[in-house]
């Protein structure tokens, strides 16, 4: 048995519903299959299919690597992969704090790897997924229509997420947390 894991920082409440009232006071529509409030986290490593055993043992790591503190988060303003001329991912930028998202990323990475999951050769680029856009347009319009998101939160654990696949779209379960 196998389930589709990655590792993430959640949302609070507070910034998911006011990242949604900010984008609806701004955009009437964002381009492409915008991704549901409720599934909006910042992925720190994709993982795919886990079984219980690599589980355990991301999990085990890190508990016994990850000292990264608390800290406080901060959101920049829209961008795109990989250009906004040309998006495939409509995305909110990470400010303040990404320096330890990246550590947290690198940390998770090694957890991953000695789970035996493969390197991840992209480098990390911290994001808050809006939208997909399947074929890519240009998002040039919105980025530019929308400011900085000016809400922070305070980044205190790690969240390890199930995802769980339909017809409907992605569902995201958390299934574990990690305190900092
Ligand atoms: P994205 O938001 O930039 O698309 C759950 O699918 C999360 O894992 C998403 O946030 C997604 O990032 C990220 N992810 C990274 N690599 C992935 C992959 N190969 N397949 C699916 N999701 C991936």
């Amino acid at each position: 048995m196998s389930d589709r894991l990655f590792l993430a920082v959640a949302l609070t409440d507070e910034v998911r519903h006011g990242l949604a009232a900010f984008l609806g006071e701004r955009v009437i529509r964002l381009p492409g299959r915008p991704t549901p409030p409720d599934n909006w986290h910042l992925t720190l490593r994709f993982l795919g299919s886990t079984d219980a055993l690599q589980r355990d043992r991301v999990l085990e790591f890190l508990d016994e690597h990850l000292i990264v503190q608390p800290f406080i988060l901060g959101f920049t303003d829209l961008g795109a992969f990989p250009k906004p001329s040309r998006a495939t991912v409509l995305w909110l930028g990470i400010g303040r704090g990404r320096g330890e998202l990246t550590a947290m990323a690198a940390v998770c990475e090694e957890a991953a790897t000695s789970a035996g999951f493969e390197q991840e050769d992209r480098p990390f680029h911290p994001h808050l997924t809006l939208s997909r856009i399947r074929p890519p347009v240009s998002v040039e319009g919105v980025v530019e229509q929308v400011e900085a998101f000016p809400l922070k939160m305070e980044v205190d654990r790690l969240t390890v997420y199930r995802s769980h696949l339909s017809r409907s779209g992605a569902r995201y379960e958390a299934l574990d947390e990690i305190r900092l």
